[in-house]
């Protein structure tokens, strides 16, 4: 009897379990964390595009969009590591020494 009461108890906890966990990773109801924070918000779509001979000797270019003069890197990707434990860096494109 108090073995059929605690398998009873166990089968209503899966079920309520089982669910509960189809909604919250219910594809119409997860919500994906956004990588733009707040930068052109009211832009479809934030491009930059460079033409190739403007670049200087080395450009630094930000990755994790928490940079304070994007599209360019000021370092701020150190604070989003350390607070997220994410490991993000910038682009850096250098010129070959001829
Ligand atoms: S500030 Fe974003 S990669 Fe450096």
């Amino acid at each position: 009897m108090l073995l059929d009461n605690n398998i009873n108890t166990i089968l209503i906890i899966l079920q309520q379990w089982e669910s509960s966990s189809k909604t919250f990773f219910s594809k119409s109801k997860c919500v994906k964390p956004k990588v733009n924070l707040d930068l052109q918000k009211d832009n479809p779509k934030v491009v930059h595009a460079f033409d190739i001979e403007d670049l200087g000797d080395e450009a630094v270019y930000c990755r994790c969009w928490r940079s304070k003069k994007f599209p360019y890197c000021d370092g701020a990707h150190a604070k989003h590591n350390q607070e997220t434990g994410d490991n993000v860096g910038p682009l850096i494109i250098k010129r070959k020494e001829a």
